[in-house]
C-alpha cells in the first residue's frame, strides 16, 4: 500500500502521475438517482509508480481496467478521522503499470451524492419532469466522478450522456442545443479545467440564443422570462473582454436552474449556472451574471492554487464584476453595488472578529476544515476592496494595465497568494518604489485595513438620509419610494432601526406590499425585520419563501434570525422539517447547523 497523505483537501497523487484527458459515458436514472458508466482516464505516469491514487466519495467501483485490457487491483482506504473529516471521502487506490496509459473505472454514484440534486418534477418549473443538477465546487466532484480533485490539477474532458427522450442534458462544454433521437449527447471540453468546473445538468431544458456567442438554456416555461433579463449578455461579454483581454472560452452560455439550487450561480465554463432568484423582471439583479462571466477570467484561467487562496479567484471576481457594471450601466450605479457588498462586509467582519478572527485574512488556513468555510465575504469583499485600494494608489491605466499582464502570464495555471506577491512586487509595485503599500497586513492579518476605501454612493445616501428621518419618527410616515431600485429598497431596509420599527411593520407592509414582494432579494431583507419584530403577518410568507428557494445566501440568516427566540426556532424547525428534501446538501448542512440537528 501506497502512503497516503492529504494535501489541499485532495488525497490523490497528482506529483507523481500526471492526470490528461477525462472520458465520462453515464447512464442517467433518474428512477435510482444513479450515474452509472465509465470514467476513462488518460494518465502519464512520469513517476513510474505503482499506484495512481484518485479522490473519492460513496462510489460504487465495480470493476477497473488498464490499457483495455488488463484488470486492475483497487481498494478505498479511509486513512483520517472520517467523523470529523467526512467530506474528504475515501482514497481509490488503483494498482497500475509503470507504462499504463488508460485507465477505466466502471462505477455508478450513491444516490446520496452530494454534487446531485435530483429534483422531483414538482420541484421544477414545468412540474411535469424531474430534473438533475451537480454543483462540484468546492470539493464535491468526488461524489459523481472519480478524479483528481484539488484546484491544481487540470485536465480537458469529453463525455456521452445517455437519458430519456424527453430530457436534455448539458455540460460546462461544447453543448448541443437541440434533442436528438438516440437520446446520447457528445460534449466536448478541448481546454484543461480543475475537477470544481465538472458540471452536468438534464432535464426539460430548452435554448434560445441572445446574440452571435451566447444565449438562455431553461425550462420552457423560463426561457423568456430568462431571455428578457439577459438581454444585454452579449454585450457584457464585450465589455469584459475589453477590459482584460479576449474571452478565452467560445461561447460563453447560461443555464437558468429550478430555485433549489443552494447558490446565486455558479461559473461552470462555457455554462454558467444560475438561480432563478436573479430573475426580477427588470434587469435588477443581473450583476450576478457579470460575477459568474468575471470568473472566466479569475478562476477559471487564473485558478487558485488551494481553497486557502480563494480570494484570488472570488476577490479579482468581484472586483472584475463591478468594472463590467461600471462600464454598461455607469459609475453611480456600480457604486450602489459596491456598497452594498462593503456594508455586508462590514458586518460579517465585526461577526468574525469576535468568534473566529482567524478566518478574516485574506489568506486561509483551511487544513483539517472542509473548504466551504471559507466562502463568506471576507474572500469576496475584503479581497476585492483590496484590489481597489492598489488601483487608487497606481491610477485606473496602470493597475488595469497590470491586471491584464497577471491574467495573461497565469493562464490556464494555478497561482498561489505568494506568487501572486511576488508577480505583483515584480510587474507593479517595482515602479513606485515610493509606495509604501501594506499587502501583508491585508492579507496575513486580522480585520480590515484602515486604508481600505470608502465608497460614496450618491444614490444611498439619498436613501440613507430617508431611513435616518424615518427612524426618528414615532408614527409611521410613507416614504418617497417613487422609483427606488433593488438596491435602494435593501438600502433602506438595512437602515430601519430593526429594534424601534415594531409598531411601523404594519403600516410599511399595507403602502409597500414588502410581504408580498416577488424580488427574492427584497424579501430576504424584509422578512428578517419581520422575524426580529414578530410581525406574525409575513410569517405565511416566510413559509412559503422558505419552503421554495433553496439559496444558501437566503435561507441562512432567515433561519439563523429564526432560531434566536424559542417559537421562532419551533417555528424554523417545522419549516426544515418539510423543505429539507427540496434543499440541496449545501444549504441543508449549513441549515442543520443553524438549528442545532447535528
Ligand atoms: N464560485 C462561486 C460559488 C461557490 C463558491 C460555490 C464556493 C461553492 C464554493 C460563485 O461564483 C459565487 O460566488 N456565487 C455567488 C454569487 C455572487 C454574485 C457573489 C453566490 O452564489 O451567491
Ligand atoms: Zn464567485
Amino acid at each position: 500500500m501506497p502512503n497516503i497523505t492529504e494535501h489541499n483537501h485532495s488525497y490523490s497523487n497528482y506529483d507523481s502521475v500526471t492526470f490528461q484527458h477525462l472520458h465520462l459515458a453515464l447512464v442517467v436514472d433518474f428512477e435510482k438517482k444513479i450515474l452509472k458508466g465509465k470514467a476513462t482516464i488518460s494518465i502519464d505516469n512520469h513517476s513510474g509508480t505503482h499506484f495512481l491514487i484518485l479522490d473519492s466519495k460513496n462510489l460504487e467501483v465495480s470493476k477497473i481496467i488498464l490499457d483495455g485490457k488488463q484488470e486492475a487491483a483497487f481498494s478505498f482506504s479511509k486513512t483520517i478521522d472520517t467523523a470529523t473529516q467526512n467530506y474528504m471521502g475515501q482514497a481509490l487506490v488503483i494498482e497500475i503499470e509503470k507504462n499504463t496509459k488508460q485507465v477505466e473505472i466502471n462505477y455508478e454514484t450513491s444516490p446520496e451524492a452530494e454534487a446531485l440534486m435530483w429534483l422531483s418534477a414538482e420541484q421544477t418549473a414545468g412540474k411535469k419532469y424531474p430534473f438533475l443538477f451537480t454543483q462540484s465546487e468546492a470539493i464535491l466532484a468526488r461524489t459523481w466522478v472519480p478524479c483528481m480533485d484539488a484546484p491544481a490539477v487540470r485536465f480537458t474532458y469529453s463525455a456521452d450522456i445517455q437519458c430519456d427522450k424527453q430530457f436534455l442534458p448539458v455540460m460546462s462544454a461544447e453543448n448541443n442545443f437541440e434533442r436528438n433521437k438516440k437520446s446520447i449527447y457528445h460534449f466536448e471540453m478541448k481546454q484543461p479545467i480543475p475537477s470544481y468546473l465538472l458540471a452536468l445538468a438534464v432535464g426539460n431544458i430548452e435554448f434560445k440564443s441572445l446574440g452571435d456567442n451566447c444565449g438562455v438554456f431553461a425550462e420552457p416555461e423560463m426561457l423568456e422570462k430568462s431571455a428578457y433579463e439577459f438581454a444585454d449578455l452579449s454585450k457584457m461579454v464585450a465589455g469584459a473582454s475589453a477590459l482584460y483581454g479576449q474571452y478565452a472560452w467560445g461561447r460563453y452560455d447560461i443555464l437558468v436552474l429550478p430555485p433549489s439550487f443552494p447558490f446565486g450561480g455558479m461559473e461552470n465554463p462555457k455554462l454558467t449556472f444560475a438561480t432563478p432568484t436573479i430573475i426580477a423582471g427588470d434587469r435588477s439583479l443581473v450583476s450576478l451574471v457579470a460575477h459568474e462571466l468575471a470568473h472566466s477570467w479569475s478562476g477559471n484561467l487564473v485558478t487558485n492554487h488551494t481553497w486557502d487562496d480563494f480570494w484570488l479567484n472570488e476577490g479579482f471576481t468581484v472586483y472584475f464584476e463591478e468594472r463590467i457594471m461600471e462600464k454598461l450601466y455607469g459609475k453611480p450605479y456600480a457604486d450602489m453595488l459596491s456598497e452594498l457588498g462593503l456594508g455586508e462586509l462590514k458586518i460579517t467582519m465585526e461577526d468574525f472578529m469576535k468568534t473566529i478572527p482567524g478566518d478574516t485574512k485574506l489568506k486561509l488556513n483551511l487544513k483539517g476544515r472542509n473548504p466551504d468555510d471559507g466562502m463568506s465575504d471576507i474572500a469576496y469583499v475584503k479581497g476585492c476592496m483590496f484590489l481597489r485600494m492598489m488601483e487608487n494608489e497606481v491610477g485606473r491605466a496602470n493597475w488595469d494595465n497590470f491586471l491584464n499582464q497577471y491574467f495573461n502570464h497565469f493562464k490556464l495555471k494555478t497561482v498561489t497568494t505568494e506568487q501572486f506577491i511576488a508577480f505583483l512586487k515584480a510587474n507593479l509595485l517595482v515602479k513606485y518604489p515610493k509606495l509604501n503599500i501594506n499587502y501583508d497586513e491585508w492579507i496575513y492579518e486580522v480585520g480590515l485595513p484602515k486604508n481600505c476605501p470608502q465608497i460614496n454612493s450618491e444614490k444611498l445616501k439619498r436613501v440613507g438620509a430617508m431611513a435616518i428621518e424615518f427612524n426618528l419618527l414615532k408614527d409611521f410616515k410613507s416614504i418617497d419610494t417613487a422609483n427606488f431600485t433593488t438596491h435602494e429598497w435593501l438600502w433602506l431596509l438595512r437602515n430601519l432601526n430593526a429594534d424601534s420599527i415594531e409598531i411601523k411593520m404594519a403600516d410599511i407592509d399595507s403602502k409597500y406590499h414588502l410581504s408580498e414582494s416577488t424580488n427574492a432579494e427584497i424579501q430576504c431583507d424584509w422578512y428578517i425585520l419581520c422575524i426580529k419584530n414578530n410581525y406574525e403577518k409575513a410569517f405565511p410568507f416566510i413559509e412559503n419563501y422558505l419552503m421554495h428557494i433553496g439559496r444558501r445566501k437566503f435561507l441562512k440568516p432567515l433561519y439563523e434570525n429564526l432560531s434566536k427566540s424559542e417559537s421562532g426556532l419551533a417555528f424554523g424547525k417545522t419549516i426544515f422539517a418539510q423543505a429539507e428534501n427540496s434543499y440541496h446538501a449545501v444549504s441543508r448542512n449549513t441549515i442543520r447547523e443553524i438549528l442545532k440537528l447535528n
